[in-house]
């Protein structure tokens, strides 16, 4: 039987659409996936959508939808994106699949019956993004998510308990006993340090949220989505239901210790607390057999913050797509992140890695030496192989100790170092052709054999190198492969049974085309800067359209808060359009009174990245203070003097302790939703009325 891996993503929210973060802890286990079934193994990868819990169904309730609805339009839209990504996943977990429901509460009666959960009564603050119970200072009344920057939730209610206090020896046992349950080693120690400070029981059940799986036997309960959304990872594998036989194959320790089994869970630190307490304690409270590793990843940044919705700072996938093939988006995303660590993400970036090491780098040396395939040898590749030759003996060297270092650096999960570790063979092939030039070589006839043998080492290196890379590029390393004349898929082949200079059937070489032709930055550049104008464009008069809508919803409600200042126009440009019947009339839009203004004094909010504080001139006996979330994009010095369009008669709202007067208005550009600011072209007097 053939060794087995099983290797999981976060299942994702649907609440807001996939972007660059959704992709990147898949990709990597896209190809994670693909090097160990190139190398014998029977791999099994599992991701899938998370769709319980309050703030999905507030958000379906923000669309108009039905929850259900809502759920599976969002879920589409997933798989489509991994579906253009070329995502080989094996199974779709969705926690509304029926066997997934039955398999959690089946989970629930063991952990209960073990007498691990008990009935009380939970006080508190619960953040409906993070899914999250928070602590919050005393005195705070209206306390926000650090995270999500939205209102928390007061909830007072009836709930059952799990009782995490009684697994803190017996998790940090866990992380002393398997220290590889935990990685990198700085996170292992941030959860040991966490637990190690005591844990109190979780609250698991909650009688306000509908959207839910009912606890067994007290139905007016929903069971807390963490501990739902976690037990995806066995339910799929068919722990508690009958649907699937995967358990004992993928889960199960192969040793029969009982203890650990083989997962490997891929998260973002964000969710790490979940899976490296949370889960472990379900599991042993239940007597089920843990995940091997939770292999934790940092985050794609832009600008110092996390990529994602709450910012909405992600890069798009579609942009993405847009110009640049799959390949290149694996290649830099495992390249140019070290995985473990956070990540600057930047289109320059890309760009300049894409043209550097798969333009110049891979594409090069794979279209040169077929190049001279053809040119030189009517497209048969030469096979006159002496790997002991002393020339050619360096190169293999190169190659081989790539192979090996490329193996050990994946398997430890450090991507970027095992695709350097690649290209350094690659360099030394480049520099082994560029050393014999074998362009002189062709001219002279009496060097022939010299030329055929360089010609022979340079496919022969090209070709192990190729099936090493393959995994984190598998449709441009086919392309060359078929381009090489070549049998079969690299994906199909295992580089640690290739040999050198063996008999092969390799058809003619004929067409050789660049596998990665050079990207030219400016262009690619200014046509992304266009597109995200013009999109913004649609967006103002979409936003214009729905912010009606938005503000009548619950969510926008909710919303209330810091963003308020610019994103109701970013926010509400992702809606869909507003029915006929909800198009306001004429004096539904003349309560809104929008006048000219002048910023006379600027500055940041204390603790705040958005905030600006402005106090501005409407023409009034006092100017006004008005707070703008714009800090991020605009400087206090940038905009002191700028004639402006607020809201004049927006109800006072206080944030950050400080009363806002109005708002300002501004276009919400591109993606991210970059704010600029309403003006005139021509002068007009403070205090003026829009109509
Ligand atoms: N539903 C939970 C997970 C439940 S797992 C039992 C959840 N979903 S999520 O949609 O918010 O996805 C979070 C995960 O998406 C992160 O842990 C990470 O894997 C990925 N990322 C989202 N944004 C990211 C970045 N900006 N950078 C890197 N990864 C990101 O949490």
């Amino acid at each position: 039987m053939k060794n087995t891996f099983y290797v999981t993503t976060p299942i994702y929210y649907v609440n807001a659409e996939p972007h660059i973060g959704h992709a990147y802890t898949t990709i990597v286990a896209d190809a994670l996936t693909k090097f160990k079934r190139q190398r014998g193994m029977d791999a099994f990868f599992l991701t899938g959508t998370d769709e319980h819990g309050i703030n999905i169904e507030r958000k379906a309730e923000e669309r108009g939808l039905p929850v259900k609805q809502h759920v599976d339009e969002i879920v589409d839209k997933f798989k489509a994106a991994f579906a253009r990504l070329n995502i080989g996943y094996d199974r779709w977990i969705r926690t509304t699949d029926t066997a997934h429901e039955e398999a959690v509460q089946k989970l629930w009666k063991i952990i209960e019956e073990k007498g691990y959960i008990y009935k009380g009564h939970y006080e508190g603050w619960f953040c409906g993004n993070c899914n999250e119970f928070k602590d919050v200072e005393a005195g705070d009344e209206n306390p926000v998510c650090a995270i999500h920057l939205k209102p928390l939730d007061r909830i007072a209610e009836e709930s059952y308990f799990f009782k995490l206090s009684a697994f803190a020896n017996p998790l940090l046992e866990l992380y002393e006993k398997h220290p590889d349950f935990v990685q990198p080693e700085a996170r292992r120690n941030e959860v040991i340090s966490f637990v190690a400070s005591g844990l109190k029981d979780l609250s698991v059940s909650r009688v306000s949220v509908k959207w839910g799986i009912p606890v067994p036997g007290d139905e007016k309960h929903t069971i807390y989505v963490w501990l739902d959304a976690l037990s995806n990872y066995i339910t799929a594998l068919g722990w508690g239901n009958q649907h699937f036989d995967g358990f004992d194959k993928y889960w199960a320790s192969d040793d029969g210790n009982g203890q650990i089994g083989k997962a490997l869970h891929l998260v973002g630190k964000d969710i790490l607390r979940f899976h490296a307490v949370y889960w472990p304690a379900f599991l042993l409270a239940a007597g089920v057999e843990l995940p091997k590793t939770v292999f934790v990843h940092g985050m794609l940044l832009k600008g110092g913050q996390k990529m994602g919705k709450t910012r909405g700072n992600a890069i798009a996938l579609n942009v993405l797509h847009e110009h640049f093939s799959n390949d290149m988006i694996r290649y830099f995303l495992l390249r140019e992140v070290p995985f473990g660590q956070d990540g600057e993400v930047t289109y320059e970036a890309l760009i300049e890695r894409i043209n550097a090491d798969l333009a110049n780098g891979l594409g090069n040396l794979a279209s040169r030496t077929l190049t001279m395939v053809r040119n030189y040898f009517d497209g048969v590749p030469p096979r006159i192989f002496d790997a002991e030759a002393q020339d050619a003996k360096g190169v293999r060297e190169a190659v081989e100790q790539a192979k090996l270092k490329f193996a050990e650096e994946f398997d430890a999960m450090n991507f970027s170092r095992a695709l350097e570790a690649a290209w350094a063979g690659i360099a030394s092939v480049d520099k082994y052709i560029t050393d014999n030039q074998p362009w002189k070589l062709a001219k002279d006839e009496s060097a022939r054999a010299q030329l055929e043998k360089v010609i022979a080492v340079a496919y022969e290196a090209l070709r192990h190198t190729v099936l090493l890379v393959a995994p984190v590029l598998p449709q441009t390393t086919g392309e060359i492969w078929k381009q090489m004349g070549l049998a079969s898929e690299p994906l199909q082949l295992n580089p640690n049974e290739t040999k050198w200079g063996e008999t092969l059937e390799i058809a003619k070489v004929e067409n050789v085309s660049p596998a990665f032709p050079k990207l030219n930055k400016e262009k690619i550049m200014s046509e992304i800067e266009q597109s995200s104008q013009e999109s913004a464009v649609s967006s103002q008069q979409s936003a214009t359209e729905t912010t009606a809508k938005a503000e009548s919803t619950s969510d926008a409600v909710a919303d209330k808060t810091i963003n308020e200042a610019t994103s109701q126009t970013a926010d509400a440009a992702k809606q869909a359009p507003v029915a006929v019947s909800e198009k306001i009339v004429i004096d539904d839009f003349i309560k809104v009174e929008l006048r000219a203004a002048t910023i006379l004094e600027a500055e940041r909010v204390p603790k705040s990245d958005k905030l600006l504080r402005l106090i501005v001139d409407v023409g009034e006996e006092q100017p006004r203070q008005i707070l703008a979330g714009i800090a991020e994009y605009y400087t206090p010095e940038e905009v002191i003097g700028r004639k402006i369009v607020i809201v004049a008669n927006l109800a006072p709202r206080k944030m950050r302790g400080f009363e806002s007067n109005g708002m300002l208005l501004a276009a919400s550009v591109g993606e991210e939703g970059r704010p600029v600011l309403a003006t005139f072209g021509e002068d007009v007097p403070n205090g003026t009325r829009l109509k």
